[in-house]
C-alpha cells in the first residue's frame, strides 16, 4: 500500500496514502466541506450522506483492487483533507485515465494539490500497464486548478461552453490533456 510523508510549504506534516474502508466518515466530511463552497469547482451539487460515501468508497476500493483506479488521500493530524484519483477508461480508451483532485479550503496553496497529483500519476503509471495519458476537465473560473494543471504539463484541447450552471450562472468547461503518445496532435491545437 503506497504511503508517503512530506512537509507542506507552511510546515504542515502531510501523509499521502491509499484509502481504506474505515476512511468513509473522514472522507465524507472533507468532500462535503468542498461541496458546500460556492463555486466549488466540482460538479456535485449536494452534500453526500455517510451511507452514500461508504458505498462510493467501497466501489472505488474494488476498482483499486482491479487496478482500474488509483487513489491517494492527503491526511493531516489523522484527518482527511483532500484526495486525488485517476480512473482508467475502459475498452478502446484504456490507454487513458481521467484524473481529479480537491482539497479542503484551509489546506490549499501550500503544495498538497501538486504533490497529490504527482504521486497519483506516478503510481498510476506503475499500476496500470499500457497507460499513456491523463485527461481532466476544469471550469473557466477555476484559476488555481488551471495554474496547477498547466505547470504539470496539461494542455487545453477543447472547451464545452456553458457546461455548468450554478445558481443560474454558466461556466465553460475546459478539457485538458497531459499528452502521452499523441503529444504531437494535442500540441497542434
Ligand atoms: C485546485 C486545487 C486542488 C489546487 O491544490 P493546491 O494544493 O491549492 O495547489 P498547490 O498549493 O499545490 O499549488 C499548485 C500551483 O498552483 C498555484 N496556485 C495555487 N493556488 C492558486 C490560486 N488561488 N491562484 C493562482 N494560482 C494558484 C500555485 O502557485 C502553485 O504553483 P507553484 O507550485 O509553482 O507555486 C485546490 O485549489 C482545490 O482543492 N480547489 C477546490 C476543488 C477544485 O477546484 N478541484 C479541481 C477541480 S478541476
Amino acid at each position: 500500500m503506497a504511503r508517503k510523508e512530506f512537509t507542506a510549504k507552511n510546515g504542515t506534516q502531510v501523509v499521502l496514502r491509499e484509502p481504506v474502508s474505515t476512511d468513509a466518515k473522514s472522507m465524507m466530511k472533507y468532500i462535503n466541506s468542498v461541496i458546500r463552497e460556492r463555486r466549488s469547482g466540482i460538479v456535485v451539487d449536494r452534500p453526500v450522506t455517510l451511507k452514500q460515501e461508504e458505498a462510493w468508497l467501497k466501489a472505488r476500493l474494488e476498482e483499486i483492487r482491479k487496478r482500474s483506479v488509483v487513489m491517494l488521500v492527503a491526511e493531516v493530524d489523522g484527518r482527511i483533507v483532500g484526495n486525488c484519483h485517476a480512473s482508467r477508461r475502459p475498452w478502446k480508451e484504456n490507454h487513458r485515465a481521467a484524473i481529479g483532485v480537491a482539497l479542503v479550503k484551509s489546506m490549499r496553496g501550500i503544495g498538497i494539490g501538486r504533490a497529490l497529483m504527482k504521486e497519483t500519476m506516478d503510481l498510476s503509471k506503475k499500476r496500470m500497464r499500457g497507460l499513456e495519458s491523463f485527461d481532466l476537465s476544469v471550469l473557466d473560473y477555476n484559476e488555481a486548478a488551471q495554474v496547477l494543471y498547466r505547470s504539470l504539463g496539461f494542455v487545453r484541447v477543447g472547451c464545452i461552453p456553458d457546461a455548468m450552471k450554478e445558481d443560474g450562472e454558466y461556466s465553460d468547461e475546459m478539457l485538458m490533456v497531459l499528452p502521452g503518445k499523441h503529444e504531437r496532435r494535442a500540441r497542434k491545437k
